[in-house]
């Protein structure tokens, strides 16, 4: 049997405050994902969907407070943020924060990318922005594209997208989709094949990629796992009862 790509094992996730005094928001998480999958999640808002990625990559203030997170294999739960995304991990903001003084260029640069950019820029129609200061004045779409291409550029292994395709309008939302599927159908810089875990509320980024399998998240913690397209049609009809 392979190792996993990603394995929580009754992971409980907190936002810690300045105290040190920790919210629990998700708990008794169940959640293993191998090499070349794309797993979908769904929820109700604030079911803690966004807090789940939060603390797979270690955003602060979340943290994975019980539990075992690990990343082919290796304890991940200690690691700072940015150790977790040198080991292959990368998020796509569901609102990303706006970066003045770094320009869409310069930020490639820093990922080493740049050699890249303007390939993916264009992909995702964002040719436009390359000397513009990241996420400031961007339209709501054009916010979600550049997430998108971020990831692109970084080349997680294990690529988390919150809502990648929301706020994006309908003629956008094929490109997005078509981006992710594009990223997640390649591999890493390690010739590794990459693997997602995508939250969507709208269900469109369904129509572009093949997921592997969707999980149903309610208060916190994963009660549904199932064929993906099944899922979503059945939360469309009864809601998330
Ligand atoms: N920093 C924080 N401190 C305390 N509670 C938080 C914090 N961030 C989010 N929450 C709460 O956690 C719950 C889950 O939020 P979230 O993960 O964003 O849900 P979803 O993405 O499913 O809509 C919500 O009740 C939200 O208000
Ligand atoms: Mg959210």
């Amino acid at each position: 049997m392979t190792t996993p790509l990603l394995e929580l094992k009754n992971v409980s996730i907190a936002a810690v405050d300045d105290e040190g005094v920790g919210h629990t928001i998700c708990h008794d998480v169940n959640l293993t994902i191998n090499e070349g999958e794309r797993h979908i999640l769904l929820g109700p808002n604030g079911s803690g969907k966004s807090t789940l990625l939060a603390g797979i990559i270690g955003l602060h203030p979340f943290r994975i407070t019980a539990g075992t997170a690990t990343l082919r294999g290796e304890d991940i739960t200690t690691l700072e943020i940015e150790d977790r995304a040198r080991a292959g991990i990368g998020l796509a903001f569901q609102r990303p924060p706006a970066l003045a003084g770094v320009s869409v260029d310069r930020l490639a640069a820093a990922i080493g990318a740049g050699d890249r950019l303007a390939e993916v820029e264009q992909e995702l129609g964002l040719d436009h922005l390359g000397d513009r200061d990241v996420n400031c004045g961007f339209s709501g779409g054009e916010a979600k594209r550049f997430e998108v291409m971020k990831l692109a550029l970084q080349g997680p292994q294990l690529c988390l997208f919150d809502e990648p395709e929301s706020g994006v309008d309908m003629e956008q939302v094929g490109v997005v989709g078509r981006a992710v599927r594009d990223l997640l159908s390649s591999s890493d810089d390690q010739g590794r094949p990459r693997a997602g875990l995508i939250i969507t509320h709208t269900g469109f980024i369904l129509d572009s990629l093949d997921a592997t399998v969707a999980h149903l998240m309610v208060d916190g913690t994963i009660v549904s796992t199932g064929e993906p397209r099944a899922m979503f049609d059945r939360i469309r009809v009864d809601g998330y009862r």
